[in-house]
């Protein structure tokens, strides 16, 4: 693309600005800046005017969970399939770590955040340390791949190397990192970081399996023998990633999908609610329930949409294989975007300024015919971090690992 071509397309959109410091910038600089905007996918912008969020959706239905009580009666058959599974290497697991964690404002990976109090304990190496525990168990290297973006992928490798990864084998880590979309200002105008580059973030956790297939890792897994992948956030410390029990519980419903619930703490908790929509398995999330959703009780006075995702997963590898061409929605994320102002003086908000562009990984859960929803103790299984203070904090992280008996 020249610089009268890409002059048009921005005039088009109504984006001259990204232009403004083109005379300025190196010849090298210039090439690079007409790259990044041949490479905008400009359809992000038709979800902007979009207003109806729930526009488009289908028939929601509650869907229950195989309780942490039924669970526990059928415990050693789940472990025994699990273990099966996990020593023939049949099960992959996807760490998603390519996240800005703007919410925790924490300048690094948000992987290398020092979870401990009396000792170092990295949330990476937490992740291994369970690994590691895993394959205690069952005499076999989980296969691990970790998401990265171009922002942090660098500092994650490194910090792998440095730390001789944890003690885990190393030829059982891959890094592929994912894909970046132009943010925005509440105006819709994008947003520069620096004369030459546009303003751009991960493009969210839905995208994981297409940029594996980009990544060429997919044929590598069938290779290898992997059917399965799990995937999970990089912010829950008490994340148990492939857990026996939970792999061979979803190995036996035969479902497309496993994901790990936690039951509500109460109606209005804002975590993404599994749910059945026009029959098939999807997340409805907690800014899209109606109060009525909210509210509705089941003839035992609980909440008839009761349980939350955790962000943790389980796919089969070839129904991921058959929907990777598939469509998935965008969704406009608040975000605080440090940006260039019109005089090129770099901004730092404190406060989020504009949007993102994500496709999110609950969103998979539609595309799937058949789910096991399996529950999880929150007390045992879900302490992630997400802020600086408050709820979803390190502060309330440590209190669960405490109660946990971790020593950190
Ligand atoms: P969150 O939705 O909490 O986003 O990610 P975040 O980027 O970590 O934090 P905030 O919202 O900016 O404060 C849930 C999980 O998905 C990963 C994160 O790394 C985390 O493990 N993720 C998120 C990605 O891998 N890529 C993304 O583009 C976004």
């Amino acid at each position: 693309m020249d610089y009268i071509q890409a002059e048009k397309l921005l005039r088009e959109h109504g984006q001259e600005h990204v232009l403004r410091f083109y005379n300025e910038l190196s010849p090298e600089q210039q090439k690079s800046l007409l790259d990044q905007i041949a490479s905008i996918d400009w359809r992000i912008f038709n979800v902007l005017t979009a207003s109806d969020v729930m526009a488009g959706r289908g028939k929601f239905e509650p869907l229950g969970a195989l309780t942490v009580e039924e669970i526990e009666k059928k415990k050693p058959e789940y472990e025994k399939a699990g273990i099966e599974a996990l020593s023939a290497q049949k099960v992959g697991a996807v760490l998603l770590a390519g996240g800005q964690g703007t919410r925790l404002g924490f300048d690094k990976p948000k992987g290398m955040l020092n979870v401990g109090i009396n000792k170092t304990l990295y949330l990476f190496e937490a992740h291994i340390k369970w690994l590691l525990h895993i394959k205690d168990i069952c005499g076999s290297f989980v296969p691990l791949y970790i998401m990265t973006s171009d922002i942090n992928n660098k500092d994650t490798v490194a910090f792998f190397e440095e730390h001789g990864y944890f003690g885990y084998d190393k030829s059982y880590v891959r890094f592929f990192v994912q894909e970046m979309t132009p943010a925005v200002d509440y105006n819709g105008k994008i947003y520069m970081s620096e004369k030459g580059k546009i303003a751009l973030s991960p493009n969210g956790n839905g995208g994981w399996f297409r940029s594996m297939l980009k990544a060429g890792l997919v044929d590598e897994m069938k290779e290898k023998g992997i059917e399965y992948l799990t995937a999970f956030s990089v912010d829950n410390v008490l994340q148990k990633i492939n857990d026996p029990a939970f792999v061979g519980a979803t190995i036996l419903s035969g479902a497309d999908i496993g994901a790990k619930v936690v039951r509500k703490a109460d109606e209005r908790e804002k975590v993404g609610v599994l749910c059945l929509e026009d029959g098939k398995p999807s997340i409805v999330e907690y800014y899209e329930m109606t109060d009525e959703m909210a509210e509705r009780r089941d003839e035992n006075g609980r909440l008839a949409y009761d349980f939350g995702v955790i962000l943790n997963y389980m796919f089969k590898l070839n129904k991921l294989i058959e929907l990777a061409g598939k469509d998935m929605p965008l969704h406009i994320v608040k975000k605080k975007i440090p940006y260039i102002d019109r005089n090129g003086n770099k901004i730092s908000p404190e406060e989020p300024n504009g949007y993102k562009f994500e496709t999110l990984i609950l969103d998979m859960v539609h595309l799937m015919d058949s789910c096991l929803s399996y529950e999880v103790v929150r007390e045992k299984e879900f302490a992630p971090i997400k802020n600086r203070t408050g709820v979803d904090s390190l502060d309330t992280a440590r209190e669960l690992m405490k109660l946990n008996g971790m020593d950190f």
